[in-house]
């Protein structure tokens, strides 16, 4: 998730690792108002951040993706009954500093997330997730650039 300092306008992103304050990515805002962590830029508490609402884009014809759609929709590499590997996207999505997929989400059908996970920087965008118990789920992945992408609702098999 991301949230906006109302304060000044910094923007603070759980999945990206943030050289100004030293903060581990993957770093619960929570944690950061618990230990009192004052907002980077201008030393306000981060209990006044809200949280930012990303749009979701899907693929707008699953079967004739767009360049954009080929790199940043999550794609299905492997799948049985309890696993699943994912490429983000179809063509591998570019790792470089100002542009990558910072994290992975596997959602359930009624959209809350089951697991996340953050992606390093140079890591390419593959992972792996524990489907057993899900009947139907979804893939997000969200760009430091290009917004969150989704796959749409996936059947186990
Ligand atoms: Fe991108």
């Amino acid at each position: 998730m991301r949230f906006l300092c109302v304060n000044c306008g910094y923007i603070y992103d759980e999945a990206l690792w943030d050289e100004l304050d030293g903060i581990e990515p993957g770093t619960n805002i929570d944690t950061l108002i618990n230990e009192d962590i004052p907002c980077p830029m201008c030393g306000g508490s981060f209990d006044d951040f809200s949280p930012i609402e990303d749009e979701i884009l899907y693929a707008e014809n699953p079967h004739k993706l767009n360049h954009l759609e080929l790199e940043h929709i999550p794609h299905v590499v492997y799948q049985d009954a309890e696993r699943i590997e994912v490429s983000i996207g179809k063509e591998l999505h570019p790792v470089s500093d100002d542009h990558r997929i910072t994290a992975m989400y596997l959602i359930d059908d009624e959209g809350h997330i089951v697991e996340e996970i953050f992606i390093m920087p140079d890591e390419e965008p593959v992972c792996e997730f524990d489907v057993s118990g899900l009947d139907i789920f979804e893939l997000r992945a969200s760009c430091s650039k290009h917004w969150l992408w989704s796959s749409g609702l996936i059947e186990a098999v």
